[in-house]
């Protein structure tokens, strides 16, 4: 998140149905305001932390903004937290978590190196699936933080992630590996760590996306 163009800053809060008076001023007159990346993440974090629009923020008990650098080149897009990311705050810190350090390891890079989100930022009760109604009200969140870090790449982890970031409806186990494209950052889908503890078949295939990721970062297809 290097020198932010004002007017993205203002779209991305526009487009999380945030109306801001320098929006409006902007929009009127056609030029720029003088907004800093610092100061958009900072609004968009505290949008997040204060959000009530969807049932979840009544069970929550911490959100889940995410986690890392905010000038990252590679970001992770998860699920939605579970019950210990829900304790502490913080994305993939349980089992599922300690195998994404290791796919991140095997990029050759560390968690603070990257952003570790997570499609909704509050835990689905028990774990259960994303509701309809609960990604429509989280998803421009998630876009906006992706606007704002503006990252190389994208590593979508699961069926959920990637077709919420894709709007699609594909089994992983077809498009995980084949690098496609989110509103022109390449995006790469692979298995969710938590599908690959109860698959470890599937960690060799992740090792490959972990390299086509390194790839990926380097400038490579
Ligand atoms: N699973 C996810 O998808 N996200 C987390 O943060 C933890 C587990």
């Amino acid at each position: 998140m290097t020198a932010l163009d004002p007017r993205r800053y203002l779209f991305a809060l526009k487009g999380m149905g945030i109306r801001t008076y320098a929006f409006e001023k902007d929009a009127a007159r056609g030029g720029s305001v003088g907004n800093d990346a610092g100061a958009a993440w900072t609004e968009v974090e505290s949008r997040v932390r204060a959000c009530t629009r969807c049932g979840l923020s009544k069970t929550r008990r911490t959100v889940v903004f995410g986690e890392g650098s905010p000038e990252a080149d590679l970001v992770f897009v998860g699920e939605a937290p579970g019950e210990e990311e829900d304790l502490q705050g913080r994305p993939f810190v349980g089992r599922a978590g300690k195998f994404l350090d290791q796919m991140i390891e095997r990029i050759g890079l560390r968690r603070n190196d990257v952003f570790i989100c997570n499609v909704l930022k509050c835990r689905p009760p028990g774990n259960r699936d994303p509701e309809p109604g609960e990604v429509e009200a989280c998803r421009d969140y998630l876009f906006t933080q992706i606007e704002l870090i503006k990252p190389k790449v994208i590593c979508a982890l699961g069926r959920h992630a990637v077709n919420i970031l894709l709007d699609t409806d594909a089994r992983i186990t077809r498009i995980r590996g084949k690098v496609t494209d989110f509103r022109g950052t390449p995006l790469l889908p692979t298995y969710h760590p938590s599908y690959l503890l109860r698959n470890p078949d599937a960690i060799k295939e992740a090792w490959e996306d972990m390299e086509t990721l390194k790839g990926l970062l380097k400038g490579g297809a």
